[in-house]
C-alpha cells in the first residue's frame, strides 16, 4: 500500500512540474471608470552621464547623422514611443541649474560643473530652446523641473515668463532675440527636487512654506500651470503628510520617487549578473510600491477626497551598479529582461490608482539607469524596456477595466508575491487590450481570462520573452531581446485561455 502511494505521489510530481501551472483572471468591465492617463508613460532626461551630450545631442557639426543637432536614430526611436511628457532638466541637477545660462548664442553661454554627475563640466550648449524645440520634434509635453535649491523666486518667475509669454514683457523679448517667437506654452512645473536630499536638504515644514512661496510668482501667461511639489521618497510618509496639510490647494501635484534597489550604501549588484534570488528579489522590490503608493494615497485621501492633487511618480525604475569600466557618476547600467518585468509589473499597478496618478517619469530615457536606449558613439540600441513602453502603447488614455487575478506566489526571502500579474483597458480605438505577465522563471502558465461579457472579432497579441531572465540587447546582438508575435490565445464561450511561456510579457489586442 506504502509503495504504491509512494508511486503515486511521485507520478503526480513529474506531472506537476510537467504541465503548466494555471492561473485565472476575471475582467469586470462594468466596475470601469477611470482613465489611464498618457502621462504615465512619461519619461526623464537629466544632465547626467551621456543622456543629453552623447545621447540625444550631438550638436550640428557631428557626424552622427543628426537633426538640427538631435542625433536622428534617438530621435526616431523616441518618436515611436509615443511619449507623452519628458521632465527635464533633473533631478538633482535642477537644483543648481541656472536656466540663463543656457540661452542665446551657444559660444557665449557660461560653462559649470556638475557637481552631482562626475564633476563633469557642463557647457550649457543644451538649453530651454534646444530641449523644448525636441518636445516639440518628439510631441511630447515638456515638464520643466525648476531650481528651488539655490535658486531665486525672480529666476523661477522670468523663467515661466520666457518660455510662456506671448506679450510684450521682458523675457518673452528676449525669448524672440534669442530666434524664438511664439512661447511653448509650458503647462507642467516641477518646484523643486526632492528638496528633502540633493534639492536644499529641507525639512518638509519649511520646504511647505518654500513652495507658496515660489509658486505665487509663476504666473500663466494663458497657459494654465500644473504645479508639481517635490513628494516623498519610498516610505516617508510624513513628508506626504505634511504637504498635504500646508500646501494643499496650491498645488495640483505631488511627487513620489520610488527605486527598485537593494539599498543605498554598498553594492546595489550587477544588472546583468545575477542569480535567481536576486531575479525575484527585485521583482519582488518592484510590485512593493504597490504598498507604497496605496499608503500615500491613504493620506492624499484624507486631505483630498475628491482627488484634485495627482500623484506624479516622476522618477521611478531599477537602479543596479554601473556597467564596469563606466564613471560612477553617470550611472550607466545594461537592461535585461528582468527589467522589462519591472516595467510591465509597474504599469500594471499604475493602472489600478489611475484615479490618483496622474503622470509617472521613469528614470531615464536614454543611457542612464532603467534606459529605454543606449548609446555608443555612433550605436544605438533599443533596451527590453524600451520593447515594454512600446507594446504598452495602447494602454495610454485607455479605460481601466478592474480585475481579480489568482495565481501561484512565490515567497521572496521576505516578501509572497504572485507569479501572475495582468492589466487591463479598452483604447481609445474601441479595442481591449489585456496584457499578462508571467514572471515564473522556471514554470509556463496557462491563463484563463474571464472577460466579464467583452465579445471580440479577432485577437492577435505580442510577446516578450528569451531564454534567459538575464539577457540583453548588445550593440552586437540588439534584437536578442524583442517582441515577437503571439499566437496562444484561444477564446471559447467568453473565456480566454493563454498558454503563456516561463519569464514571458504578452500582451493581446481584443479586436471589436
Ligand atoms: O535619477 C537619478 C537621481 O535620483 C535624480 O537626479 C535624483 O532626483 C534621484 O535621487
Amino acid at each position: 500500500m506504502k509503495r504504491i502511494l509512494l508511486i503515486a505521489l511521485l507520478c503526480g510530481a513529474v506531472a506537476a512540474s510537467a504541465a503548466p501551472k494555471t492561473a485565472s483572471v476575471a475582467l469586470h468591465p462594468d466596475r470601469s471608470r477611470t482613465t489611464i492617463n498618457k502621462n504615465i508613460y512619461g519619461q526623464f532626461a537629466e544632465h547626467l552621464g551621456t543622456l543629453i551630450y552623447g545621447g540625444i545631442w550631438v550638436g550640428e557639426d557631428s557626424t552622427i547623422p543628426n537633426q538640427n543637432g538631435y542625433r536622428t536614430d534617438v530621435l526616431e526611436a523616441m518618436k515611436k514611443l509615443s511619449i507623452p511628457v519628458l521632465r527635464w532638466p533633473g533631478g538633482c541637477f535642477a537644483d543648481e541649474y541656472h536656466w540663463m545660462d543656457g540661452i542665446g548664442p551657444r559660444e557665449n553661454r557660461p560653462k559649470m560643473v556638475n557637481t552631482n554627475w562626475g564633476g563633469v563640466v557642463e557647457d550649457n550648449s543644451f538649453g530651454t530652446h534646444e530641449f523644448l524645440n525636441f518636445c516639440e520634434l518628439i510631441g511630447a509635453e515638456p515638464y520643466l523641473s525648476m531650481n528651488v535649491g539655490s535658486g531665486t523666486v525672480e529666476e523661477m518667475a522670468k523663467w515661466v515668463e520666457y518660455v510662456n509669454s506671448d506679450g510684450d514683457s521682458p523675457m518673452a523679448n528676449l525669448r524672440r532675440a534669442n530666434g524664438r517667437d511664439k512661447p511653448w506654452k509650458v503647462k507642467y512645473i516641477g518646484v523643486g527636487n526632492e528638496s528633502w536630499g540633493c534639492g536644499g536638504n529641507m525639512r518638509p515644514e519649511f520646504y511647505s512654506d518654500q513652495f507658496r512661496r515660489y509658486q505665487t510668482y509663476c504666473r500663466n501667461y494663458g497657459t494654465p500651470l500644473y504645479k508639481v511639489a517635490s513628494g516623498a521618497s519610498d516610505y516617508d510618509y510624513n513628508w506626504t503628510e505634511v504637504l498635504m496639510d500646508r500646501v494643499g490647494n496650491q498645488m495640483n501635484g505631488l511627487s513620489l520617487h520610488y527605486y527598485t534597489v537593494t539599498g543605498w550604501s554598498g553594492s546595489k549588484g550587477s544588472a546583468t549578473n545575477f542569480d535567481m534570488d536576486s531575479y525575484y528579489w527585485i521583482l519582488g522590490k518592484a510590485v512593493e510600491i504597490e504598498e507604497v503608493i496605496q499608503k500615500h494615497i491613504a493620506i492624499m485621501d484624507k486631505a483630498d477626497p475628491r482627488k484634485r492633487i495627482g500623484l506624479m511618480v516622476d522618477e521611478w525604475g531599477t537602479w543596479y551598479d554601473v556597467e564596469p569600466g563606466t564613471p560612477a557618476g553617470f550611472l550607466h547600467q545594461q537592461n535585461t529582461l528582468r527589467d522589462a518585468m519591472v516595467a510591465a509589473l509597474s504599469f500594471n499597478i499604475f493602472h489600478k490608482y489611475a484615479d490618483r496618478i496622474q503622470m509617472c517619469n521613469i528614470a531615464q530615457v536614454v543611457n542612464v539607469l532603467q534606459a529605454m536606449i543606449l548609446t555608443d558613439g555612433d550605436k544605438m540600441l533599443l533596451t527590453p524596456t524600451y520593447h515594454v513602453f512600446e507594446m504598452y502603447k495602447p494602454f495610454q488614455n485607455a479605460r481601466h477595466i478592474p480585475l481579480d487575478l489568482t495565481s501561484d506566489e512565490k515567497t521572496i526571502r521576505e516578501r509572497q508575491v504572485q507569479t501572475l500579474s495582468a492589466t487591463a483597458a479598452t483604447g481609445t480605438d474601441g479595442n481591449v487590450y489585456v496584457a499578462l505577465t508571467n514572471i515564473d522563471a522556471d514554470n509556463a502558465q496557462q491563463v484563463s481570462v474571464d472577460l466579464g461579457g467583452i465579445s471580440a472579432k479577432t485577437i492577435s497579441g505580442r510577446i516578450l520573452t528569451s531564454a534567459r531572465v538575464n539577457d540583453h540587447n548588445t550593440f552586437d546582438k540588439p534584437e536578442t531581446v524583442r517582441p515577437v508575435e503571439f499566437k496562444d490565445a484561444k477564446l471559447k464561450n467568453g473565456v480566454l485561455t493563454v498558454d503563456m511561456p516561463a519569464k514571458s510579457i504578452v500582451v493581446l489586442t481584443l479586436a471589436k
